[in-house]
C-alpha cells in the first residue's frame, strides 16, 4: 500500500541535471577529453567524488589525491553559479501539482538525494518546506545503487520500505530502490532506465492514481 514517495532531486524535481552535466564536461574538457551525454548517465545519483573518479577513469587520466579534492571544488563552484540563475519557476511541470495529490491523499512525501547541494537548491526553488524528510548527500555513507538513502528516507517518514515509490532518473538511483524493496519509478527514457517498475517521461498530468496501481 502506497504511504510515501521519495524523489530524488537533481533530474527529478528540477533540471539541475543539466548543470551538473556542464560543470563536470567543462571540468573533462580542460584536461583535454570530452564528456558525451551517454558517459554522463553513469554520474547521475553518484556522489561528486565518484563522480570525479569516473570522469578521470573515461579519460585515462591519474591525479594526486590534492588535485582531485581541487578539482571536486572547482566543478562545485563552477555548479553552484550555473545554479544562481535557477527560480521556483524552474521546478519542473507537474511535479507541484503532483505533490498536491500527495497531500491530498496523506501520502507522505521525503527527498533522497546524493547531493550535498540539496538544502541550498531546494532553497532556490522555495520547496523546502514540502518534504517531510530530507536524505542528502551530508547524511549518507553508501552511495546510491546503495538503497542507504532511501532506507533512511523510509525509516524517517516511519513508513516500510514495501510501501515506498522512489522516482528516479539515474540509473543508480534506480537500482538503490530496488535494492531497498521499493517500487521504482524512472524519470526520463525508458530504454536507459530499464529495471524500473514504470518509466514517465515527466510530472505533467501524472495521476496519483497511475502510481497506486502498481500496489496492486
Ligand atoms: C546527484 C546528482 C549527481 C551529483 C551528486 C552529488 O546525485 O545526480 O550528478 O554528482 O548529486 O552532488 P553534489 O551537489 O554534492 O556535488
Ligand atoms: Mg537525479
Amino acid at each position: 500500500q502506497l504511504k510515501a514517495c521519495l524523489f530524488d532531486l537533481d533530474g527529478v524535481v528540477v533540471d539541475t541535471a543539466q548543470f551538473h552535466y556542464a560543470a563536470w564536461k567543462s571540468l573533462a574538457n580542460q584536461l583535454g577529453f570530452d564528456l558525451t551525454p551517454e558517459q554522463n548517465e553513469q554520474l547521475k545519483g553518484v556522489s561528486r567524488m565518484e563522480s570525479l573518479d569516473i570522469i578521470l577513469e573515461i579519460g585515462n587520466v591519474k591525479l594526486d589525491e590534492g588535485t582531485k579534492q581541487r578539482m571536486a571544488a572547482e566543478k562545485n563552484q563552477h555548479y553552484l553559479e550555473l545554479c544562481q540563475q535557477m527560480t521556483p519557476e524552474d521546478v519542473l511541470p507537474g511535479v507541484r501539482d503532483f505533490m498536491d495529490q500527495l497531500v491530498a491523499a496523506s501520502i507522505k512525501i521525503g527527498l533522497g538525494s546524493a547531493s550535498k547541494n540539496a538544502r541550498l537548491i531546494l532553497a532556490h526553488i522555495n520547496m523546502l518546506d514540502r518534504f517531510a524528510t530530507i536524505v542528502d548527500g551530508t547524511r549518507i555513507t553508501k552511495g546510491k545503487p546503495d538503497p542507504e538513502t532511501f532506507l533512511l528516507g523510509a525509516q524517517d517518514l516511519g513508513v516500510e520500505p514495501t510501501d515506498c515509490v522512489v522516482f528516479e532518473d539515474a540509473v543508480a538511483g534506480i537500482q538503490a530502490a530496488k535494492n531497498g524493496g521499493m517500487v521504482a519509478v524512472g524519470v526520463g527514457d525508458p530504454a536507459v532506465l530499464a529495471g524500473s517498475n514504470l518509466v514517465i517521461t515527466g510530472f505533467e498530468d501524472l495521476s496519483l492514481a497511475t502510481i497506486q496501481y502498481l500496489f496492486e
